[in-house]
């Protein structure tokens, strides 16, 4: 059977830096003859965050988020998956709120509050988690590191990529903030650096499926 891995873009611009990592990293994962199936959290029917009902602690819901809405396609698509590409812009030196959303519901539900064993997935996936920044990759290295923590304890073993110092606009000069951003030098990263963090995220795509079980 051809592993199956799913893809979330919790960003909202299509063909932007997020999106395009996130292509890469699918296409590595569909060049070993994995199959991907693609989620844009920006474009799902309503959804909240964690509603704190609780539902997924109750003995036969253990491990499943009960809440009914447009993220419930994507959770039980990961819980089937065997592996996770997923990826975010950083906002306000956070994840957006719709990945927080997916986020809380996705740990939660695996959460026991149980010492010995804190989580309750029983199927352990490779997860990639991309995230890009206006900032320098440096900056967010600690959040990411957090992140990369509760991933590795509640869904499987976490590789995270960061694209930093990212190009935001096509026409810095049509803001008021040239004075903020050096144009140029952006540009020039984005024409250099980060084709090959496109290689790169595919080479990481590429392992994640070869590593799946
Ligand atoms: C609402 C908003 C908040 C942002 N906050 C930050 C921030 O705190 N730190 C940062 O480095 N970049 C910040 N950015 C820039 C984006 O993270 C960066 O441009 C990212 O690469 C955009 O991804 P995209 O091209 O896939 O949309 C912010 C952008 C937006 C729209």
């Amino acid at each position: 059977m051809p592993k199956n891995i799913v893809v979330v873009n919790a960003g909202p611009r299509k063909g932007w830096n997020t999106d395009t990592l996130l292509m890469e990293a699918a296409n590595g994962a569909g060049s070993t003859g994995a199959g991907t199936e693609a989620f844009d959290l920006f474009w799902l029917d309503k959804y909240t965050g964690c509603i704190s009902c609780f539902g997924c602690k109750k003995e036969r819901y253990k491990g499943h988020c009960i809440c009914r809405d447009g993220l419930t396609p994507v959770l039980d698509a990961i819980r089937q998956a065997d592996g996770l590409i997923i990826g975010s812009p950083n906002y306000l030196s956070g994840l957006t709120a719709s990945f927080r959303a997916l986020y809380e519901r996705l740990i939660f539900q695996n959460l026991t509050y149980n010492a010995q064993t804190p989580s309750c997935n029983t199927n352990p996936i490779p997860v990639l988690l991309i995230m890009t920044s206006n900032a320098p990759d440096t900056v967010y290295r600690s959040l990411m590191n957090e992140y990369q923590k509760v991933f590795n304890g509640f869904v499987g073993p976490t590789e995270i990529f960061i694209s930093g110092d990212t190009l935001q606009l096509k026409d810095y000069s049509k803001t008021d903030w040239p004075w903020y951003f050096d144009a140029k030098h952006k540009q020039e990263r984005h024409e250099t650096i980060f084709p090959q963090e496109c290689k790169k995220v595919f080479e990481l795509g590429k392992a994640l499926a070869e590593s799946c079980k």
